[in-house]
């Protein structure tokens, strides 16, 4: 029997240089050295041999056995290396492309002046109270001046929940509930939330949001009124902008007043902005009635305070000369994508 051990060989590493990845050297190494592969056959055939035979045979297999073992290693490497490479040059992150632009919405012109309102506020010093926007009856007109079957109650449609409940019709209700806290003892805070009334117009919405102010201390007057509302009007609109007052009524404040702006379009000539009149309307303000102080804890002899509820769409309106308030409620992208980004 003869056995041409250099032709299997010649044969194997030729079949493991030719591997082209590491599955198809497993395959030759399976041929050759598995237990049923073709080297331990050739070992099956020692026990037919001579002892000589058997000493050259066995030789001439540890041989091949050996090299084989080698060139798979070897080979083994070189894939290795090769697929590693591989690998990483399919997964190198290109720094240079340019990525995908996250979608960042833009401010909803509401709370950018809501939070512009409270920021001018918080600056003066002013602390934010929360109230609530189903509110008692009690809260929204009784401590307000306004007892059960008074006419003033008319002056805002409501949206009752029951007898007692209601959607509050502005955040003046925040005022009694802050006075009832701290009685007696010297307050500044603005409240800004939403309210609703039984309204449907360009410019009036069943909800809309207000900021509330209510300042209580000793010795205060129309004149810290003024000066606040002043302040806050420059900071919003601008240097260049006056109030004036005008006198008003409201069953909480007395002396009550309604608060006009200068026209940002004409300067107060008069223009389609201002109806002609030089003036813009932007919030409801007075003096804290004495009723209301007494009603809430506080004596009226000592202390004294001022009030006022601005409208936060009314001034979005103006700051951005927006011509109707539903626009605020709509989602139409077209109108939210002109507000700038955070
Ligand atoms: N609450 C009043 C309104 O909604 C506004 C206001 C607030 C007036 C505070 C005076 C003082 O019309």
């Amino acid at each position: 029997m003869h056995t041409d051990f250099e032709k299997i060989k010649q044969e194997a590493l030729t079949k493991i240089n030719l591997a082209l990845d590491l599955g198809m050297l497993d395959e030759v190494r399976n041929v050759y050295l598995a237990k049923k592969g073709l080297v331990m056959s050739l070992m099956g055939r020692i026990k037919d041999l001579s002892p000589d035979e058997k000493r050259v045979f066995g030789q001439a297999i540890n041989e091949l056995k050996k090299v084989l073992e080698e060139a798979l290693f070897a080979r083994h490497e070189t894939l290795s290396t090769i697929a590693l490479n591989e690998k990483l040059e399919n997964e190198k992150l290109d720094l240079s492309l340019p990525g995908k632009e996250p979608f960042i919405a833009p401010q909803h012109p509401f709370h950018l002046i809501k939070d512009e309102i409270s920021d001018i506020f918080i600056g003066m010093g002013y602390q934010i109270a929360e109230g609530q926007e189903v509110e008692e009856d009690y809260f929204n007109f009784t401590l307000l001046n306004m007892p059960e079957n008074h006419p003033a109650r008319d002056m805002q449609d409501s949206l009752y929940i029951d007898n007692k409940r209601l959607l509050r019709t502005h955040t003046s209700p925040v005022q009694a509930r802050e006075m009832q806290k701290n009685k007696n003892k010297p307050l500044k805070i603005i409240s800004p939330g939403k309210v609703y009334r039984r309204d449907d117009d360009m410019t009036h919405s069943h909800q809309f949001g207000q900021v509330e102010g209510l300042v209580i201390g000793e010795g205060l007057s129309l004149g810290n009124l003024k000066a606040t509302l002043d302040l806050f009007v420059k900071k919003m609109f601008g240097p260049k902008r006056e109030i004036r007052f005008r006198s008003s009524y409201f069953p909480f404040t007395e002396p009550s007043v309604e608060v006009d702006v200068s026209c940002h379009e004409c300067n107060g000539k008069g223009c389609s902005t201002c109806k002609g009149t030089g003036w813009i309307e932007i919030l409801g303000a007075g003096m804290v009635n004495p009723n209301v102080l007494t009603m809430n804890g506080y004596d009226p002899t000592r202390f004294s305070g001022f009030a006022f509820g601005i409208g936060i769409e009314r001034v979005a309106m103006l700051r951005f000369g927006i011509d109707d308030i539903r626009r605020f409620y709509q989602n139409d992208v077209r109108f939210l994508d002109q507000f700038p980004k955070r």
